[in-house]
């Protein structure tokens, strides 16, 4: 093998250099001949009917060109909800008639020839309605919620052993509810779509993680062949789940864009992206711990409430996450969905595990203070080889190595038990918590397709989206490391469904998924040219395909002697050779992937849906771990909370790109700040929607917020589930970070904050005493 080995590197991320220049292109930096733009009108009140529209004015704004309505805006065919069968992020389509489902649901769109005159009139759009009562709190009384296991049979609850049945022996109980807030993704990237017709094709470039399902759902709505619709997704400037499936600007674009003629570029405004897409429903759960005297955890049960719309019911699968994460014999949950006028809530970064851990993690937490226990000792404890829900073997779990390391480096054993006993040298109390979290390994089908140049490049193109994450090189260290080039040499195409189809990429599987493809693809490559080399007489000739591989741009035997691909490919009269590849998940079969109609024979996965699976697969579960250290600082007086360190250690199997998986774990990591001590969509039980719909007002942690974190990987690869042995990483370490705050407060305060984000006046109560 050649010295360098690019995989588990901290090679410079490929697109780094181009980032910090500003050259790459979202897709509302797409320009087009005759570009016309577009602005959304959202309605006022909380639910009700329009009774009357006035467009007058807004047409008369020169350059306006179109002002669209219920009233004269094509019929769409059914997209579906994405978590039902269809695509879109909600089933409730924007201008098809005169009914209000919540605050800001698209009423109206302006098209003029400039953004500022489209802006313009549509603060001119005007609208009457008549209003109905509506519910937008997750506690208010009038809500009506349905029972998940039976709404949604997929989704069934869990139950392990005797279930709750034991929980009134347990000597000892903790029984509390937790609670956290709605929240948006706030992606600096605004949702924004350009829409172009060329001759009956559309072409749509957005930004989005699934455009498969982008272009899926337009066929659908329009009534059109799939093969007429292309999207073009390179790069997204955060998608965090808001982007998995179709939003309401890509329709009403590529709507607007066949009746003006010419093209439309539409850019949600941050206060609509708060009002008509995905965000992170609100959720209350009650947990009960049974235990023994001597800490052993006997029984966990979870009852869950989470906010869904009046018109969907976005499933929250929390329990599968509680059920599996430690060594509890017994377990039962149940799940209500609350029906809400807003929006279908959806994903957002471990949508289910994100509250899910934050309240078991502070329910342990709860337990081992009245137990005396240490909190590292009690998870140490209640580690598991086996997945407590279905008896398979965990194919890896470094949990508890999670935790050593994690608590080693932060000098854990220095902590006195006691609340409130540290203080900093300016008198601020000080906490040090810590809590655990997991994420399911989750694994979709893809597709790629390699070609190797005679001038020893290659370009990769596979299933996938670049969020920011890091894909791009990812897929190009692991092709590099399987072709023999430095990653330089590759280049990567992702997010387009003109080359492959392009299912979700979400759940943290995008390397999981991308990886295999590409590797099997470089199968094919490393196939092609042995036939060459066959053919032509050279050195490799003689050696099995499967012991040849490309190492300094040669194909080489075990002896490390072969010729050089560029002089096979020039004596083969061949500039380059390709081939394709797919994945497909352990257990999961082609039949298993919704059917469609792509461009290409070859596709062998959809461009429908995610069709993913996981974290159960036939022969082992598996998920992804770690374990968080905190220490904050409260006010003394003013009990303002400082996380001042934060240092998490991460088991995501072998991690393939140093560089780009310690900058999604601090991404994560900031991300926890903020969910503990800032974010939150504030409800307005008055007019419906969200009251903060702006970065102003929605919080989210600055550098001041943060302190030096430090991450660090178990790096330790899976013997069964992903290439290289890598398991998944993005989601995980968002998981339980917020808890470890709570946690560190209440060893800083002895106050335990339950619902989050914790205020300062929560930490108030015992100092004005
Ligand atoms: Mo993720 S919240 O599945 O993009």
């Amino acid at each position: 093998m050649t010295a360098v080995t690019w995989v588990g590197s901290d090679h410079v991320r490929l697109d780094g250099t181009e980032k910090v220049r500003g050259e790459p292109i979202y897709g509302a930096d797409r320009t087009a001949e005759a570009m016309t733009y577009a602005v959304p009108v959202g309605a006022t009140v909380g639910r009700g009917r329009i009774t009357a529209l006035d467009t007058a004015a807004a047409e008369r704004v020169p350059g306006v060109l179109a002002v669209f309505t219920y009233e004269n805006l094509d019929r769409l065919h059914p997209a579906d909800f994405a978590y039902g069968a269809g695509s879109a992020n909600e089933s409730s389509q924007p201008m098809q008639d005169p009914v209000v489902a919540y605050r800001g649901q698209p009423i109206a769109l302006v098209v003029a020839e400039t953004l500022e005159a489209a802006a313009d009139a549509a603060a001119l759009v005007t609208a009457r309605y008549e209003v109905d009562p509506f519910t937008v709190e997750l506690d208010d009384p009038a809500a009506e919620s349905v029972d998940q296991a039976q709404e949604v049979p997929a989704f069934p609850a869990v139950e392990i052993g005797a279930g709750d049945r034991l929980l009134d022996q347990a000597p000892v109980v903790v029984d509390a509810t937790y609670v956290t807030p709605a929240q948006h993704h706030n992606a600096l990237e605004l949702l924004s779509t350009v829409a172009q017709w060329r001759d009956g094709t559309l072409l749509i470039q957005e930004g989005t993680q699934a455009a498969g399902r982008v272009r899926h759902a337009l066929a659908n709505q329009l009534g059109m062949p799939m093969e007429l619709v292309q999207t073009v997704s390179p790069s997204l400037g955060g998608g965090f789940g808001q982007r998995t499936n179709q939003t309401f600007n890509t329709v009403l674009a590529a709507v607007a864009a066949r009746r003006v003629g010419r093209p439309v570029k539409l850019v949600v405004p941050r206060a609509d992206v708060f009002h008509s897409v995905h965000f992170r429903p609100a959720t209350r759960h009650r947990i009960r711990l049974g235990a023994q005297d001597d800490g052993t955890i006997t029984t966990l049960v979870h009852d869950i409430h989470a906010q869904t719309s009046r018109h969907d019911l976005m499933p929250f699968w929390g329990a599968e996450t509680s059920s599996r994460m430690y060594a509890i014999p017994n377990f039962r949950s149940t799940t209500s969905l609350v029906r809400l006028d807003t929006q279908t809530p959806g994903y957002m970064r471990a949508p289910m595990e994100m509250a899910t851990m934050f309240a078991v993690e502070s329910a342990l937490d709860e337990l081992a203070a009245r137990l005396r226990v240490d909190p590292v000792e009690l998870r140490r404890r209640h580690d598991t080889a086996v997945d407590p829900v279905t008896g398979k073997p965990f194919s890896s779990r470094r949990l508890l190595q999670c935790l050593e390391r994690g608590a080693d480096r932060f000098g854990w054993s220095r902590r006195d038990p006691t609340p409130g006993s540290m203080r900093s040298d300016d008198g601020s109390l000080v906490g040090w918590g810590m809590a655990a979290g997991s994420y399911p390994c989750l694994a979709s089908a893809a597709a790629s397709r390699v070609r190797l140049h005679d001038d020893g490049t290659a370009d990769v193109t596979v299933s996938g989206h670049e969020m920011g994450q890091g894909l791009r090189t990812v897929v190009a260290l692991a092709a590099a490391e399987s072709l023999g080039l430095p990653p330089g040499q590759i280049r990567v195409t992702v997010g387009d469904t003109r080359a492959v189809p392009q299912p979700e990429t979400g759940g943290s599987w995008g390397t999981a998924t991308a990886v295999p493809a590409v590797l099997d693809a470089v199968d094919g490559i490393r196939a092609r040219l042995h036939q060459i080399a066959a053919t032509h007489g050279e050195a490799v000739a003689t050696v099995d395909v499967t012991e040849c591989r490309l190492a300094d741009g040669r194909l080489v035997g075990p002896d490390n002697s072969g010729p050089p691909v560029t002089g096979l490919l020039t004596a083969a009269g061949l500039p380059s050779v390709e081939a394709d590849g797919q994945y497909f998940a352990p257990g999961q079969k082609p039949t298993d992937v919704p059917a469609t109609a792509t461009a290409r024979k070859s596709a062998v996965t959809s461009d429908v849906g995610s069709a993913f699976v996981g974290p159960e697969f036939p022969a082992f579960v598996t998920c992804s771990y770690i374990a968080h250290f905190v220490e904050v600082q409260v006010g003394a007086r003013v009990r303002r909370p400082r996380v001042t360190r934060m240092l998490s250690v991460v088991d995501c199997g072998r991690v393939i790109s140093r560089r780009t998986a310690t900058s999604q774990a601090l991404g994560g990591l900031v991300w926890g700040i903020g969910t503990a001590l800032t974010e939150e969509s504030i409800v307005d039980p008055r007019y419906g929607g969200f009251l903060n719909n702006n970065l102003a007002d929605y919080e989210v942690p600055v550098n001041a917020d943060v302190p030096t974190l430090d991450v660090d990987f178990v790096d330790e690869p899976d013997p069964s589930f992903g290439a290289f042995g890598l398991k998944g990483l993005g989601e995980v370490v968002h998981v339980g970070a917020a808890a470890a705050i709570t946690n560190a407060i209440y060893h800083a305060t002895g106050i335990r904050v339950r619902e989050l984000p914790v205020r300062v006046e929560n930490l108030m109560a015992d100092a004005a005493r």
